[in-house]
């Protein structure tokens, strides 16, 4: 009997590591290294949108396809607050987490306990629930960590009316300045989406198989929480933390160079030369870490990235001074990596639309480099 399939002939598909440079699919949402254009989200530079959008105006156009009108941006915030409360069934999972858990953790366990609670019970729900999403995970992460810190029961629901207010202002338990807010938002907009990246083609891979929106986000928290993908500015930040200044950076640096260390927060797998967004958030770490008294931090990650591309010809990518600037807002530095979550939850959501609008099945080949076919081993015979 002959086996069919599509499978191509041996030595016909190419393999490449990592899927590098391998066209995957197709996206409307953003263009990452295309010369001649940025960095753009469906079509607006991330430049504009860094200078001139607020987040929630970001997450409308992902999830929607255009800027929204005032009164859609009032109504969409108007949902994004009133989607902040937490079932009291989730509330005491988030009680019961080990204070010991890493905040990703607690958003991945989150999120797949609240598609328990509140399941996508049709496609049509899709919107809904991203929009639920980004409401209630800024209140969820902040109940957990306060909780186990202090023993407080915070009430999720206040924070002021944005994204960014509302997480400073829960975190520090006090309304946050002016200054920060606009740091922080800015922060949300820069990683709010990046194509098809690691955490979002595990998303898109999910939403193929025509699984559930939780599901989808679920893993692509998982995906995000490694140090090669979101977890590099958690990384970057430990590496800042063990230099005591500048010189002494220079000479460890040149050491783990000479080991062939990692530096994280550095490279980009399909930036060659710049990643657009660490321009934006080195100003504004620049500018925070001078008004709260910081600069040491600042000038240690100034030199770190000075030693980078002088040696290895390598650049920050938006995890590296993303570092300093959270640290000059007071942030927990394992708070890092959930705040990336709470900006990507909108990427992921408009990707998971948008791989549901014309999907097919993600399901690529891998090359066999096994043994040679070969007769079953009885137990007994075995040695
Ligand atoms: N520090 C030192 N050397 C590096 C770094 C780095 N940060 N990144 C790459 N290199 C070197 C590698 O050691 C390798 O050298 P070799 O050819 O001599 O062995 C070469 O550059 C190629 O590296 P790869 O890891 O194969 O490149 P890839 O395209 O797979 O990596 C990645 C991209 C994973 C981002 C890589 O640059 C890296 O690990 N950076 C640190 C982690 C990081 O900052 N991740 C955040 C990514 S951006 C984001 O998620 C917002």
């Amino acid at each position: 009997m002959s086996h069919v399939s599509n499978r191509p002939a041996t030595g016909t598909a190419t393999l490449r590591a990592g899927l590098d440079g391998v066209l995957a699919g197709e996206t409307r949402l953003s263009t990452v290294g295309i010369t001649g254009v940025g960095l753009t989200y469906l079509g607006y530079s991330i430049e504009d949108l860094a200078e001139h959008a607020t987040f929630e105006e970001v997450a409308y156009l992902l999830l929607y396809g255009q800027l929204p009108t005032q009164p859609q941006l009032k109504a969409f915030r108007d949902r994004i607050v009133a989607h902040r409360g937490i079932p009291p069934e989730l509330c005491q999972v988030l009680e019961r987490i080990p204070s010991s858990a890493h905040p990703m953790d607690v958003l991945r366990t989150a999120t797949s306990m609240l598609g328990t609670l509140e399941p996508e019970k049709s496609p049509q729900e899709a919107l809904h629930v991203s929009e639920r999403l980004l409401g209630i995970m800024p209140g969820v992460l902040l109940y957990w960590y306060r909780f186990h810190q202090s023993g407080q029961r915070i009430d999720p629901t206040i924070g002021g009316d944005s994204i960014a207010e509302q997480f400073l202002w829960l975190l520090h338990g006090r309304p946050p300045e002016a200054l920060h807010v606009r740091a922080m938002d800015v922060s949300l907009i820069l990683y709010a989406e990046h194509e098809w990246n690691a955490s979002t083609f595990t998303a898109r891979v999910v939403a193929s198989t025509l699984s559930d929106f939780y599901s989808a986000i679920t893993a692509a928290i998982g995906a995000l929480r490694g140090p090669l993908h979101g977890g590099a500015n958690e990384a970057a930040m430990e590496l800042i933390d063990s230099m005591r200044d500048p010189d002494y950076a220079e000479a460890r640096l040149l050491e783990m160079l000479a080991k062939k260390e990692k530096i994280m927060g550095f490279g980009h797998r399909v930036y060659k030369s710049c990643d657009p967004r660490s321009d934006i958030i080195q100003v504004w770490a620049r500018k925070l870490c001078e008004a709260t008294d910081l600069m040491l931090l600042y000038d240690i990650s100034e030199r770190i990235e000075a030693v980078m591309r002088r040696e290895k010809k390598m650049f920050p990518n938006l995890d590296f001074y993303s570092a300093s600037m959270y640290r000059s807002l007071g942030i927990p530095t394992p708070m890092f990596t959930p705040i990336f979550v709470l900006s990507r939850v909108s990427g992921w959501s408009a990707h998971i639309l948008e791989q549901r609008a014309n999907n097919r099945l993600i399901r690529p080949l891998a090359e066999y480099v096994g043994p040679e076919p070969r007769p079953w081993q009885p137990l007994e015979s075995r040695s």
